[in-house]
């Protein structure tokens, strides 16, 4: 469970002209479900989940993981949680060029064992990508490095993932795709999407809509049972 209490996000508060990002966010996101943030661009969305992960700092308010604060801080803590509890899949997929795919995907884990690299191989195949395990990054098509992406986030059996425009760079038919293989997830993980596209949230259990750095609407939506 991940609960915002009075959250507020200002950007460049010791200058002349700052921005409330995000104004008095209360809200609260049950386990194992899929949750859209939807929202224009500069809405806010963005900011929203890298402060839900960790990965920025309120300017106020209190965000609280499973009964344990989030704290931003280049200390270990933080950081400990994210790497094993959190998944984070982003617009551009950051593979490591020079690894092959099953690097890759190991890469959070920081392990070769065999046990990890059937896992790892098990996942690709779940993607349908396995054979694609030998290959670099920059032989595969968007799709493909974005299923890649997916596969990487879900190695550590991620309690959460985060998912910040994760189809914006594919074609619908693709996107669909990636959606469905990633909501497959929905009843072991928190699956939190922010996009501007309403069509690929069609698994969602949950629609937060967001429009100038306030939360406008929840909606509750039953998403499909895979
Ligand atoms: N590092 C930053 N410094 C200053 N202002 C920022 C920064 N990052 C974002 N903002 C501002 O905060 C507001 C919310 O930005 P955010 O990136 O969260 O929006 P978004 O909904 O994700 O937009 P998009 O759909 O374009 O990705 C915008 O007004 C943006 O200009
Ligand atoms: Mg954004």
């Amino acid at each position: 469970m991940i609960k915002l209490d009075n959250v507020n996000l200002v950007y460049d508060i010791d200058k002349e002209v700052q921005t409330y990002a995000l104004k008095n966010i209360n809200l609260t996101i049950g386990d194992n479900r899929l949750v859209g943030i939807m929202g224009p661009s500069g809405s806010g969305k963005s900011s929203l989940l890298y402060l839900m992960a960790g990965l920025k700092k309120a300017t106020s308010g209190k965000i609280v993981y499973n009964n344990t604060e989030i704290i931003v801080s280049k200390r270990a803590n933080g950081g400990e949680l994210r790497l094993k509890e959190f998944g984070f899949i982003f617009q551009r997929h950051f593979l490591i060029e020079y690894m092959t795919v099953l690097q890759n995907v190991l890469t959070p884990i920081n392990s070769y064992s065999k046990e990890d690299i059937n896992k790892a191989l098990g996942l690709l195949e779940e993607l349908n990508i396995e054979h694609l395990a030998k290959k670099k990054p920059s032989q595969l098509s968007g799709g493909q490095r974005q299923r890649v992406a997916i596969a990487r986030a879900l190695i550590n059996d991620p309690k959460v993932i985060f998912a910040d425009e994760l189809t914006a760079s594919l074609d619908h038919k693709s996107a669909k795709e990636v959606m469905k293989v990633l909501s497959k997830y929905k009843n072991k993980s928190l699956i939190i999407v922010v996009t501007h596209d309403p069509s690929i949230l069609e698994d969602a259990d949950e629609i937060i809509n967001i429009l100038d750095g306030e939360i406008t609407g929840v909606e509750e939506v039953r998403g499909e049972v895979i």
